[in-house]
């Protein structure tokens, strides 16, 4: 009981952190791109590409669990995300250890045996470059 109070509380400090940062404060060319528009891309660094691969509904479908607080600003035409699983934020501060970030991502079981979180590297649901992707682009956020 402890333990899911302390969680609660962390999912409300994240929730009122994620309010403040996604005040609107970049400028219009720090919009980050919607599915529509990373379809359309010729050629992007690696978080654009982790993020065009996050948000892909037949890709990392990330938004259908999880809300994410960017740096930069959020496409007004992106619904936001899930209130399924804890808000993405901070990810390079809460898992200093990459390695760590990426296999919860690869497989959320390792960390959760319990886990809703589709295991995407173990199911063969992303391959290990759009894995690498989405966790630099994580490491962003
Ligand atoms: C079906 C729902 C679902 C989807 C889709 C999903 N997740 Fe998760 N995720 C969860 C849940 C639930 C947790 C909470 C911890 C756990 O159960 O593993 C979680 C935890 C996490 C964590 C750890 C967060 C923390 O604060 O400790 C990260 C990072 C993460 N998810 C990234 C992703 C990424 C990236 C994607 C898309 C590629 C994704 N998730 C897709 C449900 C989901």
């Amino acid at each position: 009981m402890r333990k899911l109070t302390t969680f609660c509380a962390a999912v409300v400090a994240a929730g009122a952190l994620s309010g403040a940062l996604t005040m609107p404060t970049a400028s219009a060319g720090d919009t980050l791109p919607t599915d529509k528009e990373c379809s359309k891309l010729k050629s992007a660094d690696a978080e654009t590409k982790g993020w065009c691969t996050a948000i892909n509904r037949r890709k990392g479908n990330c938004l259908a669990c999880h809300i994410v607080t960017t740096k930069k600003t959020w496409p007004a035409a992106l619904p936001p995300g899930g209130n399924v699983a804890p808000p993405l934020l901070s990810m390079q501060q809460r898992f200093p250890d990459k390695a760590k970030l990426r296999a919860q991502v690869w497989d959320a079981t390792q960390s959760n045996p319990h886990s809703v979180m589709p295991p995407f590297g173990r199911h063969k649901m992303l391959t290990e470059g759009e894995i690498d992707a989405i966790v630099a682009w994580l490491y962003t956020i």
